[in-house]
Order: C-alpha cells, then structure tokens, then sequence
C-alpha cells in the first residue's frame, strides 16, 4: 500500500484533459512526480505547463496506448527522468455512444477493443517488471459505471470493454496481491471531459470544436462531475488500496438491479436443478 505519494512516480494515460488530468492534478498536489502520456501532444503540454506552473514536476510523454513499443519507449523516457513508475493509471479511452451494433465495422470493433482494453493490458505488460522490481506499486484501470450495469442501447463496443477492464482488475488484484502491487479500477458516471470530441477520430468524424450543444452522443456532458474531484477519489482509493472506485452513487439502483437479474438465474437454476434430481416417482407423487 502506497500511504504516503510524496516523490513517487505516476504515470498516467490519457491526460492531456478530463480524467487524466484530474488525477494528474490530486496526486501532483499530494507530492507525487507526474509522467502524463497522450496522443495529443499539443493540448497535452498545455496541461504539463499547466501541472508545472502550480508547482509539480511532470514529464509529458507522447503515446498512442495502442502501440506497445512506444510503451516500451515511454517507460525507459520516464524511468530516466523521474525514477521507476510506483503508480500505473491506465485511462485513456474512446466513447462509442450513439452507435447502433448494425453500424459497427468489425475494424471500429477492433479498434475500439485496442484503445479501451488492449491498451491496459500494454501498460500492465510493460509496467509490472519494473514495479515489482520497485518492490511494489498501485494499478489503476479506468472503466466506467458503463463497465459495471449493462443493458444500456448505443453502448455496446464501450460497454464490452468496460466490462473487460472490471474483469481485468479483479484478476490482477488477486494475482498481484502477494507482489505488493494493489489494484483499483474507476467506475465513473458522467465527468466533465472533452471525450465526445476525443471519440471522433476513431469514428471518422473530424476532429473540430463544436457548440456545447452538439454532442453527437458521444458523452461526456458538460454538466458532469469535475474531473479534479474525481483525482481526489483516486488518490484516496491508491492510499487505501481500494478495488472498486465509485464516483456517482446514483447509480447504485441500476447495479442492484443487474444483480437482481443475476440472482434470479441463480434461483432458476436451483429450482431446475432439484427438479430433475427428483426421482420419477417422487414427481408423479402428489
Ligand atoms: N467522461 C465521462 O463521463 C466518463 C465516464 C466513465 C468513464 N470515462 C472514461 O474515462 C477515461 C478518460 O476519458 P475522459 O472522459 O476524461 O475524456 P478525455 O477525452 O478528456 O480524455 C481521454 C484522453 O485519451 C486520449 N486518447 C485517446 N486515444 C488515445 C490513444 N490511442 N493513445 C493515447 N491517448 C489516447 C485523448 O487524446 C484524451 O486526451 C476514458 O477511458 C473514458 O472511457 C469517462
């Protein structure tokens, strides 16, 4: 457990705005060394220079998270500069809401399947060595409440991967527990962040500010949660080596209500089970 962030390195995917930075701001305000990583250099070194001017120490790295040699690149860049990553957050990803499963290529499949889900495991690939070499460290995955209640239309690609990061944290919490490595995963409502414009590129559609009023429904609202206190959350989980990081309890109905669902089916099937276990006498029997 990483009580105290003073010094240590995070690294941290997709930070160039929304979430990402929001981390990058709580845990550089609780003395922690920032390396930030994007595809987007140019808003990414406004939000370095922004990081740096309030006093943190931070390197911005280009990455494109779909891409496992520039991993390798990073991470040596990072190790160099600021010492060995303690805290992995793998955060970048794409949105796809609003698109109906009939109009999905199997290449955006694919690449949705790359951004959202391959790239975290990139970064645990390339960053577990040497963390567990550093005697241990803190993972973070970014998935969404979209990765914890399904049965949401227009969601589907967002909603498999989201699903799969859950999938993936739980099982490396389990496994890595013994290596003093803890792992979190972020189940986030709706945050105020650029991702409805973000998620165009790999949608085809051009990357060009718009009106507020235009969000194609590709998320995320400008009226959500602010990004920063989201950062707060993930800190405060790192230092409690917390698995689940719920930022919008709002949702709690429709989580309850997928278990629900679950538990029925668990019911059917034991009543269908003891009822093929009676014998063919016993069901004849009034
Ligand atoms: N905003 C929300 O309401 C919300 C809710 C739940 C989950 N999330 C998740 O939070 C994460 C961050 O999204 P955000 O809302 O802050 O949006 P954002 O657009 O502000 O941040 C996403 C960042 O990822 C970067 N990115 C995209 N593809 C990349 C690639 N291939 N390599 C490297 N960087 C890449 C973008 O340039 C962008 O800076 C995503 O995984 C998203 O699915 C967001």
């Amino acid at each position: 457990m990483i009580d105290d962030l003073r010094g240590t390195v995070v690294f941290i995917t997709g930070a160039a705005g929304g979430i990402g930075l929001g981390m990058a701001r709580a845990f550089a305000e609780a003395g922690a060394k920032i390396a930030v990583a994007d595809i987007d250099m140019e808003t990414l070194g406004q939000a370095a220079a922004e990081l740096e001017d309030a006093g943190a120490t931070v390197l911005p790295v280009r990455l494109d998270v779909t891409d496992r040699p520039a991993w390798t690149a990073a991470a040596e860049k990072v190790a160099a500069t600021l010492g060995p990553v303690r805290v992995l957050c793998n955060n970048a990803g794409v949105s796809t809401l609003g698109l109906k499963f009939g109009e999905i290529t199997p290449e955006f499949w694919d690449k949705v399947i790359d951004v959202n889900l391959n790239s975290v495991f990139n970064g645990v690939n390339c960053f577990l060595g040497p963390m567990r070499a550093a005697g241990g460290g803190h993972i973070v995955n970014t998935s969404s409440m979209g990765g914890l209640m399904g049965g949401v239309p227009t969601l589907t690609p967002y909603a498999a991967t989201k699903f799969g990061i859950v999938g993936l944290s739980e099982g490396l919490r389990a496994e890595l527990a013994d290596d003093g490595i803890g792992v979190s995963v972020l189940c986030p409502g709706g945050v105020r962040s650029r991702l409805w414009r973000t998620s165009r590129r790999i949608r085809g559609v051009p990357d060009t500010e718009v009106a507020p009023s235009d969000m194609s429904g590709q998320s995320a609202l400008p009226t959500g949660m602010d990004p920063y206190q989201v950062g707060l959350r993930v800190v405060d989980a790192v230092r409690k080596n917390e698995l689940y990081v719920i930022t919008h309890p709002e949702f709690r109905s429709a989580v309850v209500n997928r278990h629900e669902q679950l538990m029925a089916a668990f019911d059917r099937s034991e009543a269908a089970n003891s009822e093929s276990s009676r014998t063919p006498a016993e069901k004849t029997s009034p």
